[in-house]
């Protein structure tokens, strides 16, 4: 939800800004700009669009020199997309890129405007540089703080001043942030890929620390001004999980990752195995403790909270609820002794459950999360982290890193079983066994990608599509109405396959097709029943179910086959089908299916 760039060295800055604004392009794509220093003036272009509308700007500017600068990528909150709302936003000396909300933003306007200066955009952000530039009487530093002081929301901030060439200051609060550390250069950025191909070094910006960078030294500050001792981070992704691959999109490159993903999970946390997390003892010393497991996640990941309470509860006989971020924190909800928090995030810095975090370590509750990014707000603020290490996710709809979510959610599952004593060691094993046939079956699938393309031919030229399933089937259900809807843009509604007659089933007819969901074997026949009502009602209907089923959903419907696996892990087998065609649905449309119109990858507002 925006991305923020900064460079200082001994490079010509625009490349590099432009570069990093591309590989973060999936934070927000409504506008982007760049602000560069140049003969001790600062030159900012910035436009509407797309980056290759900013592109072609530059290109009519002509050469822009100047080997510092600071870019921006936006997701608009406050304002329309516009070349005036746009970032970098000015004030007399300085100009400011920022990824976050200025929630007083009006009270700050207003008494900025009695002391003469000048908005011209309608974004919160314009009062960050009017603010430090009104406060600003010798020592920069001093007028970045008392600003933030004086600022509620969160921010990523980038900021430089006319009358300091060569150097930019950043700060955050709520909203990601880093510190790139190169040879004679230094960027900042709000997310990894944009700088990986010049660094893996990094430092992670806390609240309350302001850095300031020159090509030659980062210093990070506290708010008195004594330097803070950082430690440096490497990133363990290189720049190739960053680019296409020669894939057309990143979307189907990071399905195909799928496989590499489950075998990298099993690596990782199994030995001799069995499940093995760090911190290991107290790892267990909580579970054994946990009476409820209450899962918080927003967008898909939020489905795989609805797979992991299913399994919390029917495998492993604990209490679970699972609840969107958005509405958990506003709620009050009921938090006690013996509850476990688990926040489900690929980025780590999505705004609702981050609250939802920060909600519960303030009850005493200990958080668990399951996150994609290390260094990430999730990440740190969380009492224990499960990485699920599948490489940066680029394209707006997840794939790779729900599965990799799946993953993992089944092994703390295992896990859970195990120390409240619903599963021997043996049987851990066996299950065990069968989740490391994950891979070869999703292999599978991926090889026959081509059959998931000609359904999508046809899925493309409805306008309705259902999505129905029972039990785990109907957590893929909802994900697989998600993933069509927001990048094909064909409107989908998921079921309960039971729910269908309670009223959606008025809707069905030759016009509105079905997605059949049924791996899970004790529902076979109920979900062969809901599948023949639909048909009755001249339903066109697809049924992903193992292949073994495949006979009996023939004679009611199209059938996509999957492998066979046990029961709790057939959605990391579902779910590729589901991905597959609303990718091919989205491509024959014609629609940006990295960057789905009006999303953003990382929703770090609320
Ligand atoms: C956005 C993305 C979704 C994602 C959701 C939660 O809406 O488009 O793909 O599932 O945010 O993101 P998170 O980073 O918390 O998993």
């Amino acid at each position: 939800m925006c991305g923020i760039i900064g460079y200082v060295g001994k490079k010509q800055s625009v490349d590099i800004l432009l570069e990093g604004l591309k590989r973060m392009e999936y934070r927000g794509y409504d506008s982007a700009g760049i602000a560069i220093f140049d003969n001790n003036e600062i030159n900012v272009i910035k436009s509407k669009g797309r980056l290759t509308e900013l592109e072609n700007k530059i290109k009519e500017y002509g050469s822009i020199d100047g080997t510092c600068g600071i870019g921006h990528t936006r997701w608009a909150t406050h304002g329309e997309p516009s070349d005036v709302n746009s970032h970098p936003h000015s004030s007399v000396r300085i100009t400011v890129v920022h990824n976050g909300i200025i929630e007083n933003y009006q009270q700050l306007k207003d008494e900025l405007i009695e002391k003469g200066y000048n908005f011209t955009s309608q974004t919160d952000t314009e009062v960050v540089a009017h603010l430090i530039d009104s406060l600003y009487k010798d020592d920069l530093f001093v007028a970045i703080r008392d600003a933030l002081r004086k600022i509620t929301g969160s921010y990523a901030l980038g900021i430089i001043s006319k009358d300091q060439p060569g150097k930019i200051y950043a700060a955050r609060k709520d909203s990601p942030l880093l510190i790139g550390l190169g040879k004679e250069e230094n960027f900042i950025a709000s997310d990894m890929p944009a700088i990986l191909k010049y660094t893996r070094d990094y430092y992670l910006v806390e609240e309350g620390e302001i850095v300031e960078l020159t090509s030659s030294y980062v210093k990070v500050y506290d708010e008195n001004k004594n330097e803070i001792k950082k430690t440096k981070q490497v990133a363990d992704w290189d720049i190739s999980s960053a680019e296409k691959g020669g894939y057309p999109h990143f979307m189907i490159k990071e399905i195909f990752e799928t496989p590499s993903v489950l075998k990298n999970i099993a690596n990782r946390y199994l030995v001799d195995d069995m499940p093995h997390f760090d911190k290991s003892h107290e790892f267990n010393a909580i579970l054994r403790r946990t009476n409820r497991v209450v899962i918080v996640a927003c967008g898909s990941a939020f489905y795989v909270g609805t797979v992991a309470k299913y399994l919390i509860e029917s495998f492993c006989g604990v209490e679970a609820t699972v609840e969107a971020g958005s509405e958990f924190r506003y709620r009050h909800p009921v938090l006690k002794d013996g509850d476990l928090v688990v926040a489900i995030s690929q980025s780590g810095e999505t705004a609702d459950t981050l609250a939802a975090i920060r909600l519960a370590k303030t009850r005493g509750i200990p958080v668990l999360s399951i996150v994609n990014v290390l260094g990430s707000s999730a990440a740190r603020e969380s009492d224990i982290m499960l990485y699920t290490a599948a490489g940066p996710e680029i394209a707006v709809a997840t794939t790779k890193a729900f599965s990799a979510q799946l993953a993992i959610v089944y092994l703390l599952c295992l896990q859970l079983a195990l120390v409240k004593g619903r599963i021997s060691e043996m049987q851990l094993i066996n299950y065990i066994k069968e989740f490391k046939k994950l891979p070869e079956y999703v292999d599978s699938i991926l090889l026959r990608a081509r059959d998931c393309e000609e359904i999508a031919k046809e899925v493309k030229n409805y306008e309705n599509i259902f999505f129905i399933g029972r039990g785990l089937d109907y957590s893929m259900a909802l994900e697989g109405s998600l993933k069509l809807k927001e990048i094909s843009y064909i409107h989908s509604e998921a079921f309960s396959a039971g729910e269908l007659k309670h009223g959606p089933i008025s809707l069905i007819s030759e016009t509105t097709p079905t997605v059949a969901i049924a791996t899970q074997k004790h529902l076979i026949e109920k979900m062969h029943n809901n599948i023949s009502e639909v048909r009755s009602r001249k339903g066109r209907v697809w049924t992903l179910c193992r292949k073994s089923d495949a006979e009996l959903f023939k004679s009611n419907s199209e059938v996509i086959p999957l492998g066979d696996v046990d029961d709790i892990f057939m959605p990391s087998l579902a779910v590729l089908p589901l991905q597959l065609i609303a990718y091919y649905a989205s491509v024959q449309k014609g629609c940006d299916v990295d960057k789905p119109r009006n999303l953003a990858k990382s929703v770090t507002v609320e």
